[in-house]
């Protein structure tokens, strides 16, 4: 597949880059970063299959969006503007090239009501302004562009800021003795926590499918629409954190288990975001669980980085 990552400074984006461009099989033809490639800025989203950028492109993987939870209760008209109207640009410009997006999108956009994994189909009803924008950025999606696949994952980390690297700091402090006591983390909120390099091995197959589909024509039903990919199981953030402290060294560290109404945050969180993921499954695309997900990104270079900066 030739191929184009946006968002390519994310978490998703660098590990998709990383792996298309160690894939032989694939051509990464264009990995532009924000700045580059902002998809709230008409004219970068117009220029993206020009000469030089993502020209001759088959696939465009869309890993860049505004991420800031609680910031986008502040700045909804902004994050609407790239999270929605900018990825409907996206996908309008992917369908005049005939070029496939497969875009990412999110849990949040569930109430978290529901007691037994979401399905696709399932009602949506977003508790903040980031899955409000989310959500409409996939609908925007799938009316420009209906050969679009959009992908809703949760609790992602990998290279960059995230959970895994916040729990060590923690850590970190108490050795140090900056900070003393146990850490305090909610665990009234359960979900399914992904590493990156998962998610975007599983979306390059996604595309896949979808490339193999059309290109045999028989008749199956097409790979398009949306599709729920999480690392398998769930957890709380608490007992992600356990984990995370398992499997470094500080098993003896202890931590409160704390509600989320106690942080005061801006934006509401979704109490259970736990994906069903058997349409993607039946595809033969499934994630590993998400112990073998913290697993697999602490003994990756970034993990092996971030135990350092943090030791
Ligand atoms: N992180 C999670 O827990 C989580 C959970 C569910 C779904 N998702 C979805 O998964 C996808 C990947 O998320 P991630 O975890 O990789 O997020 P991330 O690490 O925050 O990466 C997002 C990237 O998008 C860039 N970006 C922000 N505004 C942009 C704009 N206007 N135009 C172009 N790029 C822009 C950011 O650049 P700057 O850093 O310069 O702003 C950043 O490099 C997103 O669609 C996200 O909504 C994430």
């Amino acid at each position: 597949m030739r191929c184009v990552v946006t968002g390519s400074g994310g978490q998703l984006g660098r590990c998709l880059s990383r792996r298309l461009e160690a894939a032989p099989e694939h051509e990464l033809l264009f990995a532009p970063g924000h700045a580059e490639c902002d998809l709230g800025h008409a004219g970068h989203v117009e220029r993206l299959f020009d000469e030089g950028r993502g020209l001759g492109a088959e696939v465009v993987f869309n890993a860049a969006a505004y991420t800031a939870v609680d910031r986008c209760e502040q700045e909804e008209p902004l994050a609407h503007e790239i999270n929605a109207a900018g990825v409907a640009r996206l996908a309008q410009r992917c369908e005049e090239r005939g070029v496939l997006l497969v875009h990412v999108s999110t849990d949040y956009v569930f109430s978290g009501d529901a007691r037994a994994p979401y399905a696709e189909q399932a009602e949506t009803g977003p508790v903040n302004a980031y899955g409000r924008t989310k959500l409409a950025g996939e609908r925007g999606a799938l009316e420009a562009s209906p050969r679009a696949i959009v992908v809703r994952t949760s609790w992602v980390f990998g290279p960059g800021r995230n959970f895994v690297g916040a729990i060590l700091e923690q850590a970190r402090k108490r050795r140090t003795g900056e900070a003393e006591g146990p850490l305090s983390v909610v665990d009234d909120q359960v979900g399914s926590p992904t590493y990156a390099d998962h998610l975007a091995a599983g979306l390059v197959a996604l595309a896949e499918r979808a490339l193999e589909g059309e290109a045999a024509g028989d008749g199956d039903e097409p790979v398009r629409g949306l599709y729920h990919l999480s690392g398998g199981g769930s957890t709380t953030w608490w007992g992600f954190a356990r984990r995370i402290l398992d499997r470094t060294g500080h098993d003896d560290l202890e931590i409160d288990r704390t509600e989320t109404a106690s942080l005061d945050l801006p934006a509401a969180r979704p109490a259970f975001s736990v994906l069903d993921t058997r349409r993607a499954g039946a595809l033969g695309v499934t994630l590993p669980a998400w112990e073998q997900g913290l697993d697999d990104y602490l003994a990756s270079p970034d993990g092996a980085a971030l135990l350092e900066a943090r030791a």
